[in-house]
């Protein structure tokens, strides 16, 4: 039997991803953090996976060099690949918002004469776009929280979990307007190719959310 193979997103996700596939009695041969290994394998289960970048989580996907993925939905509306989102996993929680110093809320009723850092420059345009403003959206790729310290940006568009590091740096939500979680998502050819074993996963899954959530 042919291998299915996830693609799993490094850093804040990762170990509830573990978890859950543990919950459904998926477990990698070796340990991710003793290794340099990419690709892990349960061969009881026929079962491969990887961890990747968030942000080429859906690439693999879309591709088909991943059956499954696991990401967040930021990621998702960022990419916007072609891929089927089969589940909504439930943790991996925070909202997407506009955010900056408090003066910064002026800014935003003008009509677009500001700037935008943001790790989500999609996103952030077609927010902005809604509201008819098209301010100049920079790309950055980390510490979004930076920009608007330095000066490089009036506000940025970024996900906020706790807001620790908003109040760390003296800045606000502005508006949040997403809510945003971990998904799972599919390979178009591969629902197809492998409806049987895929659905019967995303059964397996979602009993173990529901464990997971009544253990607390
Ligand atoms: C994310 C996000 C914020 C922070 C929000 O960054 O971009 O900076 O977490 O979390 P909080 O509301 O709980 O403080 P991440 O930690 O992923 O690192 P990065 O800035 O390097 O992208």
């Amino acid at each position: 039997m042919r291998d299915l193979t996830f693609a799993l997103t490094k850093g804040r996700l990762a170990d509830q991803t573990l978890a859950l596939l543990a919950g459904c009695g998926i477990r990698c041969e070796d340990s991710w953090e003793d290794s340099r290994k990419l690709v892990f394998t349960d061969p009881k289960h026929h079962v491969r996976f990887f961890m990747a970048k968030a942000a080429d989580v859906p690439t693999y996907v879309e591709q088909g060099a991943a059956d499954i993925g696991i990401v967040g939905k930021d990621v998702l509306l960022e990419e916007q690949k072609d891929l089927y989102e089969v589940l909504d996993l439930g943790f991996g929680k925070c909202r997407m918002a506009v955010a900056g110093f408090p003066e910064g809320e002026a800014l935003l009723r003008q009509r677009g004469d500001f700037r935008v850092g943001s790790k989500y420059p999609e996103i952030a345009r077609r927010y902005f776009l809604d509201r008819h403003q098209q301010p100049q959206i920079l790309k950055l790729n980390g510490s979004v929280e930076l920009a608007p310290i330095v000066g490089l940006a009036d506000v940025i568009v970024d996900i906020v979990e706790t807001g620790s590091t908003l109040k760390a740096n003296g800045l606000v939500v502005l508006d949040a307007f997403l809510e945003i979680s971990a998904r799972m998502v599919v390979n178009k050819a591969s629902m197809k190719l492998h409806a049987e074993r895929i659905n019967e996963l995303i059964r397996r899954m979602s009993e173990a959310l529901t464990r997971m959530e009544d253990e607390g």
